[in-house]
């Protein structure tokens, strides 16, 4: 079984299709999104629509998908409140259902899959450090554990000795998986990417082979930035798809 895993879509419908696209050429069978379907961007709609039908979705909340039904609080930016409210008139009373009831996390097979991290999931923490990813291991307690919410790509795994490791995978890089080591893979923004790189981004997990490819693809963000402009949101979310930031 090959699993195409994802997350931060953000409304970004063109990076979206291409990365189904990819994952669909390279044999994905089953898709996983690690919520923040919504927010920033200006195709809620399109994008709840493509991400409902895929196969054997696994699908979990993030934080944006949240501040549809819940304030944020007074910390939010007035950027992301404004693109929560237009969002909820975007879409339709199936798809906000469908955000309503997301999960925190999902646990199937050898796999845990969640937005930010297994500890304490609903406090929306950013992994940064070794420690953070300690606690995130031990809470999830299975081999391979799958997170977003930084936007950046990042693998940390726990050695047999206990030590915690961590590298940035280059796009195209073959992560065989081993039985010894737990991991926790961060699996970047499809649509919102903040390392740098404008490139959209996923995961694809063979199971059968026990490994983890990273995927950057080029893909239109001129096209997105078109349309978040064009719907009246923050023109800061169309400018910094072009810079990756
Ligand atoms: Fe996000």
């Amino acid at each position: 079984m090959r699993v195409a895993v994802f997350s931060d879509v953000h409304s970004n419908l063109e990076a979206l299709e291409r990365c189904i696209a990819h994952a669909h050429t390279h044999g994905a069978e089953r898709y996983a999104c690690l919520g923040d379907m919504v927010g920033y961007g200006a195709d809620p709609e399109g994008t709840l629509e493509l991400l409902m039908a895929l196969p054997g979705l696994i699908a979990v909340r993030g934080n944006h998908d949240e501040s549809l039904f819940r304030d944020p609080g007074d910390g939010a930016p007035r950027g992301v409140r404004e693109a929560s409210a237009w969002t909820r008139t975007q879409l339709a009373a199936a798809q906000l259902e469908f955000l309503n009831r997301l999960p925190y996390v999902v646990r199937e097979a050898a796999s845990t899959y969640v937005h930010a991290s297994a500890y304490e999931p609903t406090r929306w923490e950013y992994i940064r450090s070794a420690e953070q990813a300690r606690r995130c291991l031990a809470a999830a307690d299975s081999p391979l554990t799958f997170i977003g919410h930084v936007h950046e790509t990042r693998v940390f795994y726990e050695t047999a000795g206990g030590a915690i490791r961590d590298f940035t995978p280059a796009s195209g890089e073959v992560i065989p998986l081993s039985p010894r080591s737990r991991y926790l893979i961060n699996v970047g923004s499809v649509g919102q990417p903040r390392d740098g790189n404008a490139a959209t981004g996923y995961v694809l997990y063979d199971e059968a082979r026990a490994e983890v490819t990273f995927h950057r693809l080029a893909y239109d963000y001129e096209s997105t930035a078109r349309k978040i402009r064009a719907a009246g949101l923050s023109p800061l979310y169309a400018e910094r798809l072009a810079w990756g930031r």
